[in-house]
């Protein structure tokens, strides 16, 4: 076989084995699908990637200062409704379902996970959107324009809320963290 063939040869058959492997890799159950397993090789890469250029192109834009304390205060009932099952409150341990969610459910009231850093129209596209194949719902069918807002502001605003706010956001009577049947 000449020189140019042996490598036309290569190449095809280095281009067959790639996908071949990826199958074999899948097929035989080693792709991580557990939420406690690691991230797939490049999986976080190409899912924040796509993600960020998709939500910066379609963000609306809204000045924070344009949201009420009434507002913030029906963020915060929208929050424990919708939202604390999964992002937990305020100086509380995290909900059971954020215990065992990949990608993990970032605690928004709390300090270290909170997005006061993101514009509130992108927390708004996410609200509204959802983030696929992470738990995170969309919620354009159960919550209005206004209400996406206000729960947005409310996280946008976290770090500082007022008293009457803050006061909405404790454990209500029902403790998403009590054992069941007690
Ligand atoms: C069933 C669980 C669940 C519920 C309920 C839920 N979320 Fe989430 N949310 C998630 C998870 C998981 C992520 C992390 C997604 C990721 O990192 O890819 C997330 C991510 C987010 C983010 C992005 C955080 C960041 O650091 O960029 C925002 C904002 C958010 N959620 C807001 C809300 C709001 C507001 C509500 C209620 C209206 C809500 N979520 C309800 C599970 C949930």
């Amino acid at each position: 076989m000449n020189p140019t063939a042996r490598f036309l040869l290569g190449v095809v058959v280095g281009l067959a084995i790639l996908p071949a492997a990826l199958y074999l890799y899948v097929a035989t159950g080693h792709a991580p699908v557990a939420t406690a397993d690691v991230a797939m090789p490049m999986e976080t890469f190409f899912a924040k990637i796509g993600r960020k250029s998709r939500i910066k192109a379609e963000q609306p834009k809204r000045d924070l200062s344009t949201f009420s304390t009434a507002d913030l205060a029906a963020g915060a009932d929208i929050y424990q409704k919708d939202c604390a099952f999964c992002h937990g409150l305020p100086n509380q341990s995290k909900p059971d379902a954020a215990k065992g969610m990949f990608p993990h459910a970032p605690q928004l009231l709390d300090k270290e996970d909170m997005v006061t850093d993101d514009p509130v129209g992108e927390s708004f596209w996410k609200v509204k959107n959802g983030i696929r194949l992470s738990g995170m719902p969309g919620f354009k069918q159960s919550l209005s324009e206004t209400q996406m807002w206000q729960v947005s502001a409310l996280l946008a605003k976290a770090d500082q809320l007022p008293p009457e706010v803050s006061a909405k956001l404790q454990p209500k009577n029902v403790n998403i963290n009590a054992p069941v049947n007690q």
